[in-house]
């Protein structure tokens, strides 16, 4: 993690990541692609981790390591079909969703930049033309 990342947590505190994750979740729970992806009753237990790890990565309490472990991030979205249309309608609620935070930069371009990487990275199917 970078000096930038770390201080992400810092500019923004707590409660923006509240806002972006209650942002974020509100958009999947109405997603035709994303939806069903996410086990039934499962949507709250979801943002909550999506949330914990937002915040270690970016310089908060390390509650998510606590909690879960290692993130073995990619490992753990194998079971999920992330193509690059998924990655995109995931990448397009994420954006708004910062958007909606009011997410000031230069918070919120370190967390762009991350979220674009990352989400790319969780692509796992190939699909040839
Ligand atoms: C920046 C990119 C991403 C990050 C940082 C991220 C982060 C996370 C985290 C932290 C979890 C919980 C892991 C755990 O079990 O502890 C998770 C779960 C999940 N993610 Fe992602 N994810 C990303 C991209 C995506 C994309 C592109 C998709 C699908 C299009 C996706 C779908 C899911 C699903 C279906 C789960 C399971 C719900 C759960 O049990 O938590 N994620 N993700």
């Amino acid at each position: 993690m970078s000096d930038s990342d770390l201080s992400v947590y810092k500019q923004i505190g707590p409660e923006a990541f509240e806002r972006l994750i209650d942002g974020f979740y509100r958009r999947v729970a109405t997603d035709p692609v994303l939806r069903p992806m996410y086990p039934d009753d499962e949507l709250d237990a979801a943002a909550r981790r999506l949330r914990l790890f937002l915040i270690q990565l970016f310089g908060g309490p390390a509650t998510y390591s606590d909690e879960r472990g290692h993130p073995r991030l990619r490992a753990r979205h194998l079971p999920f079909r992330i193509d690059q249309a998924a990655r995109d309608v995931w990448m397009q609620h994420m954006q708004a969703a910062l958007d909606e935070a009011e997410i000031a930069d230069p918070a919120r371009g370190a967390m762009l930049a991350y979220f674009e990487r990352a989400a790319t990275g969780m692509i796992n199917t190939y699909n040839p033309d």
